[in-house]
């Protein structure tokens, strides 16, 4: 017999028929009449499915009475309308299969409370609580959202290389791949002779797949990537994670503003996708993560995100009175909680920061005519900061070499890159999001390490 998913079965009224799931026990309550209750499971929604076991099943006292939470177990029945309150249906049994007793005394994830902080600890049982059964669904639900709206609008989904050999951020905050051997490393005049390495060459694990983007971009108009990405900035904070995901579209004819718009569509896109699909996990955040989530999403979903240059943002930030860590003055980076005044109090919506100085961004951006700024864009959210940075980018030869050379690179190992400018150049733009962060958006998280499956942060790498 087909087994389903229970959120198939949730949505059925053909009450009467037999239907057949399977799943993973979340409680178990035995009624004086001689029968159980079980609530199973199986994380295709976030509610479960009642199921009663009759007394006279052949292995009710030898299996039912002895599962607890987290057995594995199958049931076929009847779907019948349910008396109680809480569900509509229920499933009466007719067999209910042991696959997995779980031992209560041993098995962490008993019905009280357990902190997130603990629950990392055990990452591998988390996706079995609500929460993080929760956070997975909406994951997913982003990354289909996040397909379908660049598909839509004829974006290519492009692959990009996960180990490279250039720095795309120009920071030197790169983690190496190497085969080298630590203990015995070949040398050549006293230093690691990485022409003896795996690949002949110093090579790293990318920090972005936006130069290899834009020559896709360049020959194809629009294209995007989604794949993982790697920094090794020693940052711990509840926003930043060693390994973390992207998307980063990029299109050819195309200047900030036009960036800008992307960026709007896309984001607003992308909360209307979770206020559809996950209704029912995002009243779960909002009840027990964070009060007003529905609320705020679909209020921006329809609002216009609001457009400052960097050096208004600079004026309201010293305008404001605020009393910051960081001092603010024009040509030192937006700290996280200006970034956070700005969109929270100052304008209280998302607010996009465009025309950064030069001297705080990268290499690539398109430097303005005023010599001093660039045609760079953050989006800002309420809660969370900065989602996404971006670009247009520079696309004249002269001005890109003077740019790589006044931050101290070396234009040589930009040459694939350079070649764009000297071979049919074109205005172009796109633009990084940082995946993770708008998950913890959508979802209230606080932390960043609760939003992926298995988080590396600095000395921490566990699963
Ligand atoms: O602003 P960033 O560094 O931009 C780029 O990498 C560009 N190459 C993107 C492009 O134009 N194609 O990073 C983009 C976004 C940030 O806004 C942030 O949301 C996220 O990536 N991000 C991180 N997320 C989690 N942990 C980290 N350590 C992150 N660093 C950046
Ligand atoms: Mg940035």
């Amino acid at each position: 017999m087909d087994r389903q998913l229970i959120k198939h079965v949730l949505r059925r009224d053909d009450f009467g028929a037999t239907v057949t799931v399977a799943g993973w026990v979340r409680t178990r309550r035995d009624s004086k009449g001689g029968f159980s209750f079980l609530e199973i499971n199986d994380g295709s929604s976030f509610s479960g499915l009642q199921v009663i076991a009759p007394g006279d099943l052949p292995n009710y006292e030898a299996d039912v009475l002895r599962l607890t939470i987290g057995s594995a177990v199958s049931v076929t029945g009847e779907l019948v309308e349910s008396p109680g309150a809480g569900q509509r249906l229920e499933i009466k049994a007719s067999t209910v299969k042991v696959y997995g007793f779980a031992d209560p005394e041993s098995y962490p994830l008993q019905k009280k409370r357990i902190s997130f902080e603990r629950l990392r600890e055990i990452a591998h049982l988390r996706p079995r609580t609500n929460t993080f059964g929760a956070v997975a669904r909406v994951r997913n639900e982003l990354a289909s959202a996040t397909h379908r709206f660049f598909q839509e609008r004829d974006f290519l989904y492009l692959h990009a290389p996960v180990i490279t050999a250039s720095d795309a951020e120009g920071a030197g905050e790169m983690f190496r791949v190497t085969t080298i051997d630590p203990a015995r490393p070949p040398t050549a005049d006293g230093a690691v002779d990485w022409g003896e390495d795996f690949f002949g060459r110093p090579t790293f694990l990318t920090v972005s797949g936006q130069l290899e983007a834009e020559t896709y971009a360049l020959a194809l108009d629009r294209v995007y990537t989604f794949g993982p990405t790697f920094r090794a900035e020693n940052s711990n904070t509840r926003r930043h994670l060693a390994e973390f995901w992207m998307i980063e579209p990029e299109m050819a004819f195309a200047d900030l503003s036009d960036n800008a718009d992307l960026a709007e569509h896309y984001v607003k896109a992308l909360f209307r996708s979770v206020l559809d699909g996950c209704e029912e996990d995002l009243a779960f955040f909002d009840r027990w993560v964070e009060q007003g989530l529905v609320e705020r999403l679909s209020s921006i979903a329809d609002s216009e995100f609001a457009r400052i240059t960097y050096t208004e943002a600079i004026e309201l930030l010293e305008r404001s009175g605020a009393d910051f860590e960081f001092p603010v003055a024009w040509g030192a980076d937006l700290q996280s909680e200006h970034e956070r005044y700005l969109t929270e109090v100052a304008i209280g919506r998302p607010v996009i920061v465009t025309d950064f100085p030069f001297s705080i961004k990268a290499f690539y951006m398109r430097r303005n005519d005023d010599d001093r700024t660039v045609a760079a864009m953050d989006v800002l959210l309420p809660g969370v900061g900065e989602i996404i940075g971006g670009s247009q980018r520079e696309e004249r030869l002269d001005v890109l070499e003077d740019s790589i050379r006044l931050k101290g690179l070396d234009p040589s190992l930009y040459w694939w890159y350079l070649d764009l400018r000297r071979f049919g150049s074109a205005p172009h733009a796109g633009f990084g999001l940082g995946f993770e962060r708008v998950v913890q958006f959508c979802t209230g998280m606080q932390n960043i390490r609760d939003v992926i499956p298995y988080p590396r942060t600095p000395k921490s790498a566990d699963f």
